[in-house]
């Protein structure tokens, strides 16, 4: 019987550099696809997997984030004394209940594994879910509950992978298998930005993660890695000397929103997806090309 997965850390803390100079004023998980910020369906999508509370890792700059998943009476009086009760209704639609999600400063962005170590007290000693907030995934069964399920299935730890472009594993967390046999199969290893042609498959690690709490202890005490920050993966690898990792080919689409043309296909991709856009949408997508 696994414990069950109840909280969830979305590490925001990162500068952004590849959606500059956007994310110089807005925190570029709150930039829109279609009409809502990406966190909006980050957070829809853990709902959706059972996460009961949100652990946003943030830096300086990121307040909108906060006032974002907070009521707004003044826009809320208005659109009820307006009797805009659709648009209001939207507006709520995110809204935790209060005590739902805390926020913790990253203090300096020193890569992924300490911004996951700074969620240490709020986790505790439970299993929790990492999601990186760039990758979009969009699923008949949200990504994230399919990682909750194959750790249903086999305990441990689990990460979501998925095929890296031709040629791209050097960019990526790359994953080592005991074998291939479906889509939910026991690693052996895993290294970050592998370069070309050391890779060990082509599967990279593409933004889900159900982990063991014993993790933090081991990226306490990590050393510098790829690019001289403390990696997630490096922690991940010290921990499969002791615990168990399977990687699970999740079904469905990834849109990396961290990068222009990643974003750039989410919008076209969700406003395609929307019965009262999807007309209009491809009307202007045609004019255009
Ligand atoms: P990225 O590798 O996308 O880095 O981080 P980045 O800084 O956000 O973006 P670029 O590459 O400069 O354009 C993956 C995830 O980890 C978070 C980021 O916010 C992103 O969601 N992160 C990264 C942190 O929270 N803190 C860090 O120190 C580094």
């Amino acid at each position: 019987m696994t414990k069950r997965v109840r909280k969830a850390v979305l590490p925001v803390a990162g500068l952004g550099t590849r959606v500059l100079p956007g994310a110089k004023t807005t925190p570029k998980n709150m930039l829109n696809v279609v009409d809502r910020p990406i966190l909006s369906y980050i957070v829809e999508e853990a709902r959706a997997a059972g996460i009961e509370h949100f652990v946003f890792i943030v830096g300086r700059g990121q307040g909108a984030i906060e006032d974002y998943f907070d009521s707004a009476p003044e826009i809320e009086q208005t659109l009820e004394a307006k009797g805009k009760t659709e648009i209001l209704a939207d507006v709520r639609r995110d809204l935790p209940h209060p005590g739902q999600m805390s926020f913790v400063r990253q203090m300096a962005p020193l890569g992924l594994g300490h911004a996951v170590w700074c969620a240490r007290d709020v986790i505790g000693e439970e299993p929790f879910a990492v999601i990186l907030p760039d990758m979009l995934m969009a699923a008949e069964r949200p990504a994230l509950a399919q990682a909750i399920d194959a750790y249903g299935k086999v305990g441990g730890n689990v990460v979501v992978v998925e095929p890296a472009p031709e040629g791209e594993t050097h960019k990526y967390g790359i994953v080592a298998l005991e074998g291939r046999d479906g889509r939910l199969n026991r690693m052996t290893g895993m290294v970050e930005k592998p370069p070309l042609g050391t890779e060990p498959s082509n599967l990279f690690i593409s933004g889900r993660y159900i982990l063991q709490p014993e993790i933090f202890a081991l990226l306490e005490s990590l050393p510098r890695g790829a690019g001289g920050e403390f990696q997630l993966t490096d922690g991940m690898a010290q921990l499969m000397a002791r615990q168990d990792f399977h990687a699970l080919e999740y079904e469905g689409t990834t849109y990396d929103c961290g990068d222009k043309i990643g974003l750039l296909r989410a919008n076209v991709a969700f406003a395609l997806r929307r019965p009262d856009l999807a007309a209009a949408a491809r009307k202007a997508i045609e004019e255009l090309l």
